[in-house]
């Protein structure tokens, strides 16, 4: 159901590479409730995925940066306001990406090259969207950044890796960068904590079933689907939530407040028996 919450309101969103993204679902939503965006991915992403068929369908542009790239980003941002005919009231950051994790490569074990390639993608490139906005001032006031995060940040989640230290940095940048952006221009700065969720970039942490089994048996509302995360953005992309920023927003049915849960202490004692491998 629509509510024109985005009527009026212009945007970038990235990180759509298929229908399975969280970006795509979150296109979509604001779509729906009357947005107008550009959708950006890199080129790559843009070549062997399906943005062009998002684009068609929500009648967006798209425009190709690779956000680690300063002068991908500066790009992105002029043409955006010259597409969309002023300045930008709302921005998804949806870009997570690990060669550690790609490569099956343990955290005692890691890649410093590809660690800092972790953190360039997943935590530093928002720092550079939002530096880029404020030196262009390109965010009208009252204007919603959201990034999308994940709970090893402040708890240790097996597998999860490098890509825990980027999501700790993301978070902290959120604020960080919350607090000059909303002095100056009163542009709110947030990150929600989503559920587990099968998509292209969850699918490479492996043993991704298992967490995602775990988690819906430990969340009295069970995971959140990317749809609901699509619904939870646009809220904060809305006037509804003027006042909230600086915030790591848990939108994950409860999961980050549990220890242990009836459905999954009974899972554990069926399981108690099982084998484990050698690095469990
Ligand atoms: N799937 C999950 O379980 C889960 C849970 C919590 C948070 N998240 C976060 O949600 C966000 C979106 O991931 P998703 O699950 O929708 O997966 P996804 O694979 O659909 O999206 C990840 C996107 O990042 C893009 N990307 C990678 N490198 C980039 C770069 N240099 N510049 C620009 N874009 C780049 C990819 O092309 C892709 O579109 C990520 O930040 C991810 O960490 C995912």
């Amino acid at each position: 159901m629509a509510y024109n919450l985005l009527k009026g309101k212009r945007g970038i969103i990235f990180g759509a590479l298929n229908d399975k993204s969280i970006a795509w679902k979150v296109a979509e939503q604001a779509h729906e409730e009357g947005a107008i965006f550009t959708l950006t991915n890199t080129p790559i992403a843009i070549r062997y995925g399906e943005t062009d068929e998002l684009a068609k369908k929500t009648g967006s542009i798209v425009i190709p940066a690779d956000a680690t790239s300063i002068a991908d980003l500066e790009n992105l941002i002029d043409e955006t306001q010259k597409i969309l005919g002023g300045k930008i009231d709302f921005i998804l950051h949806s870009i997570g990406m690990s060669l550690n994790v790609r490569k099956g490569l343990p955290y005692d074990k890691v890649n410093y090259d590809y660690f800092q390639k972790t953190l360039d993608i997943s935590a530093l490139s928002f720092h550079k969207l939002l530096q880029v906005c404020r030196t262009k001032d390109a965010i009208n006031e009252w204007g919603s950044v959201v990034a999308l995060s994940y709970v090893a940040a402040q708890r240790s989640l097996y597998r999860y890796n490098d890509m825990a230290d980027a999501k700790a940095m993301l978070e902290s940048i959120a604020r960080s960068f919350g607090y000059i952006y909303g002095r100056d221009k009163k542009v709110r700065i947030n990150t929600i904590s989503q559920s587990p969720t099968m998509t292209t970039a969850g699918s490479g942490v492996k043993g991704i079933d298992g967490l995602m089994d775990f988690t819906e048996r430990m969340s009295p509302l069970g995971n959140a689907t990317a749809l609901e995360c699509a619904d939870y953005c646009v809220t904060l992309f809305s006037d509804l939530t003027k006042k909230v920023t600086m915030q790591n927003l848990f939108h994950d049915g409860g999961f980050s407040s549990m220890g242990m849960s009836y459905k999954a202490m009974d899972q554990y004692n069926k399981g108690l028996d099982a084998e484990l491998g050698d690095d469990e």
